[in-house]
């Protein structure tokens, strides 16, 4: 049987800290679907299209990588494809929390006996989270290293046409 995973987030955007989890996922799995949640809670920087692109781009060394969109529960897109595991990545014990009971609420909700696995960050991308990547980058901080080239490149674009608007 195939081992198909899902790492799902609003990606806005893609960080290293991202990165790194989907690179060693990638490993463990047949295939690993990046998930980019369409209807994102908080007000986003890049548009829906945009965070699949940079994703796309940043990805395209990684053989397994699928890269799709969902919307609504998280559950119920886990369900319809039949993934055998979530990946959570996680970074401090403040993660830890808001995890277990997400993860323990989608348990209740998956069908097919999905587990969620969760990988430790890297400690060098601990700090690291895309609000505070899109702060630093606004006010004029460097964060190089901190997110893939191609996303500082989008980045930069961006702010520069927000700030001629
Ligand atoms: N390295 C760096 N940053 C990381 C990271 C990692 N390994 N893992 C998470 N992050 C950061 C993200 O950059 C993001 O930062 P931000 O808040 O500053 O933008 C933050 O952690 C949260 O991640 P994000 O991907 O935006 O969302 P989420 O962790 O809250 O979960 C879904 C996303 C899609 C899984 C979740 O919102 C969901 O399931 N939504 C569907 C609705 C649903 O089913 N609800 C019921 C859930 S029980």
């Amino acid at each position: 049987m195939k081992r198909t995973a899902v790492y799902a987030g609003s990606f806005d955007p893609i960080t290293n800290g991202h990165m790194d989890i989907i690179r060693r996922a990638s490993k463990m799995f047949d295939s690993l679907t990046i998930a980019v949640i369409a209807n994102v809670s908080k007000k986003s920087l890049f548009t829906l299209d945009e965070r699949v692109d940079i994703i796309r781009r940043v990805t395209e060394d990684i053989p397994n990588v699928v890269i799709d969109n969902f919307s609504g529960l998280l559950a119920d897109y886990v369900n319809e494809n039949g993934f055998s595991a979530v990946i959570r990545g996680l970074r401090a014990t403040t993660d830890f929390e808001y995890e277990i009971q997400m993860a323990q609420m989608n348990a209740r909700l998956y069908t097919e006996g999905t587990e969620t696995v969760f990988l430790m960050t890297n400690p060098g991308y601990s700090f690291i989270s895309s609000s505070l990547i899109k702060e630093v980058a606004s006010l004029g901080g460097s964060v190089k290293g901190l997110v893939p080239r191609y996303t500082e490149i989008k980045i930069k674009e961006k702010l520069s046409m927000e700030e001629a608007k």
